[in-house]
C-alpha cells in the first residue's frame, strides 16, 4: 500500500515499529528471567491511520505529505506500555533510553503534572536511528515514535474518559467532569497503595 500519506515509506515504518516492539519484548523477557517479574502488564502499538494523520497535518497547518507525517509530526508510530505498578513505568523509561540508536527528544510527565481533567501518563517522543532510508533520503534513517506509559488504573480511566468525550448529549457535563476527576484521583491513590504493598512483599524476601 503506497497510496497513503506515508507513500513508499509505509513498509519501512512498519519495520521500524516492529523492531522497536521487539526491543521492548526482549528487555521484558530478560528482566523476567532475572527477577521473576516483567516490566509491564501489556503493550500495544499502531501506525497512525491515513485519515487521522491527514487530519493532524491540516490541524497543524502542514501540507499532507510524507515529509509532514514522518518528519514534522512525531507520532506516526505510537506505543502504549501498560504497567502493573507505578515504579514499573520508570523501569521501562530507563530500558527505552538504553535502546541502541534511541534518543529521547521530548518527555511529558502527566504523572507529576496531572492534567486538570485528571489524566495521568508519562509520554516520551523518541528519535530512532535505523538501518533504513528515511523521508529525507538518508540511510541510516531517522524515525520518530510516541510512547505512552501508564498503570492499568491510569489506562482504564483514560479509556472511559475518551469514550465520554464523544458523548455530546450528556445532561450535566460539569458533574461528569468533576466525578471523572475524583475517580482519577482515587485511582492514583490506589496506585500508590498497590506500589506500597508490593514494596512490603519484596521487603519480606
Ligand atoms: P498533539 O499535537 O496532537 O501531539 O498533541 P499534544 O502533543 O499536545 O498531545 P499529548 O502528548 O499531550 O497527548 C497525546 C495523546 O495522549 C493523545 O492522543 C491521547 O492518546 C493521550 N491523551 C492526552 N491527554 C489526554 C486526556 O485528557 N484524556 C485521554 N483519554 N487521553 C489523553
Ligand atoms: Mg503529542
Amino acid at each position: 500500500m503506497t497510496d497513503t500519506i506515508y507513500g513508499t515509506y509505509a513498509p519501512i515504518l512498519q519495520h521500524v515499529m516492529a523492531d522497536l516492539a521487539a526491543h521492548i519484548k526482549s528487555y521484558n523477557a530478560a528482566l523476567k528471567e532475572r527477577t521473576g517479574e516483567g516490566a509491564y502488564e501489556h503493550f500495544i502499538y499502531r501506525i497512525k491511520t491515513n485519515d487521522s494523520m491527514k487530519e493532524k497535518c491540516s490541524r497543524k497547518g502542514l501540507p499532507q505529505t510524507a515529509q509532514s507525517a514522518l518528519w514534522d509530526i512525531h507520532d506516526a508510530i505510537g506505543l502504549r506500555i501498560v504497567c502493573c505498578f507505578l515504579q514499573d513505568i520508570y523501569t521501562n523509561i530507563d530500558q527505552i533510553k538504553a535502546i541502541p540508536g534511541c534518543r529521547v527528544i521530548e518527555e511529558k510527565d502527566y504523572i507529576k503534572h496531572v492534567k486538570p481533567n485528571g489524566y495521568r501518563s508519562y509520554h516520551m517522543i523518541i528519535e530512532l536511528e535505523v538501518p533504513y532510508e528515511d523521508v529525507k533520503g538518508n540511510t541510516p534513517g531517522h524515525y520518530f515514535a510516541e510512547i505512552q506509559l501508564r498503570t492499568i488504573a491510569m489506562d482504564s480511566w483514560a479509556s472511559l474518559e475518551h469514550q465520554m468525550k464523544y458523548k455530546h448529549d450528556i445532561k450535566n457535563p460539569e458533574l461528569i467532569v468533576r466525578e471523572l476527576k475524583r475517580c482519577a484521583d482515587e485511582l492514583a491513590s490506589c496506585d500508590v497503595s498497590m506500589q506500597t504493598i508490593r514494596n512490603l512483599i519484596h521487603a519480606d524476601h
